[in-house]
């Protein structure tokens, strides 16, 4: 087999720092495994318009398009929070690298690891053992590329708008994947949308109803965001897949998250229609903590898994990425963000450490 090149884009804050320990764990599962990555190293975010003038510059895309994969860390922070918005990391880098790849369906996967019941802000009686939830989200549309968007007008006048659009094609595609993953788990997908009050959602809801006909072995509700939202901290057992447009999916996936303990627990993979993927934590460059060493690298790790098993077909290595971490959770390795007794915890890099240590095939 050819040698797969990645293109490592860490960028901004914890980004760096977490970067390191998912190189870390993926060399430990090549070493175990036997097969080979090349990693290229480009800047992306505030670190290169700091030293290139532009958030994605194009040697950066360049390498990416080159590559099989791209393992992402995180873009963003206070330093250009004055920037004009169109210039910020997030929406000049993040965004364009997930339309230009058309990085439709993301996939973030929260589940609750056994020994970390207790971390869930939630009260034990509702975690249960555990809840087992993926938020299938679409990406590359909504809210967040409708046109037109901006503004315009002076005073009290001025005026700021966004678009949410949803075409039918847009809707097919990312239903489709909810239900055809679904198959795999437990047959549910919960729909999620506003089709009370939105037109896009009311068309959402019909489109998803339409494809569900193709895959009757699989469970349908459709609910409401903001019921959504409730009945996750009130029983989150009752959800398997989350079916949501690109903005509902960014506010529950945080939810679920912490509902796991942290954020820095929840992987992301954002794919298109050939598994080409962009692999990230779901969440951000954690400014509050950066360049303390204390960052959990977990999602970052668990993130490279999912490259593994979703760009390379490496289904094994990105298993034994994903049983390491929950032994490594299990003996008590624990950055601060999830361990009971801050005392104890470990750094990111003992962290990442203890998971490469248990690597094996
Ligand atoms: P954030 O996710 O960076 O941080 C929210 C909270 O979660 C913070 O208290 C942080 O310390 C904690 N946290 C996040 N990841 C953690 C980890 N791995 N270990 C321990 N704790 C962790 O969200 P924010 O503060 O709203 O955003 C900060 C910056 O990051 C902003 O510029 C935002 O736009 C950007 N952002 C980028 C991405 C991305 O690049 N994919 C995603 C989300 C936010
Ligand atoms: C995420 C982030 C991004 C989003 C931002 C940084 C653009 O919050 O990946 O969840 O809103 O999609
Ligand atoms: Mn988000």
């Amino acid at each position: 087999d050819r040698e797969k090149k990645v293109a490592v884009l860490a960028g901004d804050g914890i980004g760096p720092e977490i970067m390191a320990e998912a190189v870390k764990v993926l060399k430990a599962a090549e070493a175990a495994f036997g097969f080979r990555l090349k990693y290229e190293y480009a800047d992306v975010g505030g670190c290169a318009i700091d030293c290139h003038g532009h958030a994605l510059p194009p040697e950066t895309l360049a390498l990416c398009e080159a590559s099989d994969a791209i393992l992402f860390g995180a873009v963003g922070g206070p330093k250009w929070e004055c920037l004009p918005p169109d210039q910020q990391p997030e929406r000049a880098a993040l965004l364009p690298l997930r339309k230009h790849f058309d990085l439709f369906c993301n996939l973030r996967p929260s589940r609750v690891f056994p020994a970390l019941v207790e971390a869930s802000p939630l009260r034990p009686d509702i975690v249960g053992d555990g809840f087992d939830i993926l938020c299938i989200r679409e990406l590359t549309s909504g809210i967040y590329f409708g046109r037109p968007k901006g503004r315009e007008g002076q005073g009290a006048d001025e005026r700021a708008f966004d678009t949410m659009s949803y075409t039918r094609r847009e809707i097919e595609r990312i239903a489709r994947k909810a239900f055809e993953i679904a198959r795999l788990r437990r047959k549910k997908v919960t729909s999620i949308d506003k089709a009370n009050v939105l037109t896009t959602m009311v068309l959402w809801r019909q489109v998803v109803t339409e494809v569900s006909r193709d895959y009757p072995d699989v469970q349908l509700n459709h609910m409401y965001i903001d019921n959504a939202s409730m009945q996750l901290i009130r029983d989150p057992h009752q959800f398997d897949v989350l079916l949501c447009g690109n903005m509902f999916g960014d506010i529950l996936s945080d939810q679920c998250a912490m509902m796991t303990g942290s954020m820095g627990l929840l992987a992301s993979a954002s794919i298109n229609e050939s598994n080409f993927g962009l692999y990230e934590p779901a969440g951000g460059s954690a400014p509050d903590i950066a360049g303390k060493g204390i960052a959990n690298p977990i999602a970052q790790i668990l993130s490279a898994a999912m490259m593994l098993r979703h760009s390379f077909g490496l289904e094994a290595a990105a298993l034994a990425i994903e049983r390491a971490v929950e032994e490594t959770i299990a003996a008590g390795v624990l950055t601060r963000d999830i361990a009971r007794d801050p005392r104890k915890a470990v750094g990111t890099a003992q962290m990442g450490d203890a998971v490469a240590s248990r690597i094996r095939a």
